[in-house]
């Protein structure tokens, strides 16, 4: 399939990432966010991605026009934590631009899930605009198990912060964080 694309003379992003993966190059993607915290349907992501990619970073992105309930140390904490039995998964912070971070890990992919199509216009947006910036980054989307297709960490905040965040949607470890921040 790769010679196909090289054949065609596609030089861009699909077909060198399919080319790379031809000759076996180790592939890294970075799956950014704010994670604040981090779910069930972000690890879910996480879990598939870290068994197609070769070296999976949970990239926490600082500085955005948010007000975040954790700082970003008490979020790769967490992450840390949660992922910590899966060797080829890493989580650390960024600032600035994510293809200047991606460009200086020698990432090739950048992983985004997409739980409906409601999330589809602002990730093509932003998909677009960074292959505008890095040509050589391809976005690639996952789609988190069907039972958190509802979830946020938007909403697992505002649950959290009524008393009323069900089972089941945010690890044991963030769920006991999240009662100690908000009560
Ligand atoms: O969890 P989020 O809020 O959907 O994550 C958005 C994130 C962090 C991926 C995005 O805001 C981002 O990449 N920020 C870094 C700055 C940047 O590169 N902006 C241009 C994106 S086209």
């Amino acid at each position: 399939m790769a010679g196909r694309f090289a054949d065609s003379g596609l030089k861009s992003g699909l077909g060198r990432f399919l080319m790379a993966s031809e000759h076996s190059k180790p592939v890294t993607a970075i799956y950014p966010g704010s994670f604040d915290p981090v779910t069930n349907g972000h690890l879910d992501l996480i879990v598939r991605g870290a068994g197609i990619f070769d070296r999976l970073i949970v990239a926490v992105a600082r500085n955005l026009d948010k007000d975040p309930l954790f700082a970003v140390k008490e979020r790769i904490e967490m992450l840390d934590v949660v992922t910590n039995d899966l060797p080829n998964v890493e989580a650390e912070a960024f600032d600035g631009l994510l293809m200047d971070y991606a460009r200086a890990k020698n990432a090739s992919v950048i992983l985004r899930g997409i739980r409906a199509v409601s999330d589809y216009e602002y990730e093509l947006q932003m998909a677009w605009m960074n292959r505008k910036i890095e040509p050589d980054i391809e976005t690639v989307f996952m789609m988190p198990a069907e039972a958190y297709s509802y979830l946020s960490s938007r909403l697992v905040k505002e649950l959290a912060r009524f008393g009323g965040l069900p089972k089941g949607l945010v690890p044991r470890l963030v769920e006991e964080r999240l009662r100690a921040k908000v009560g």
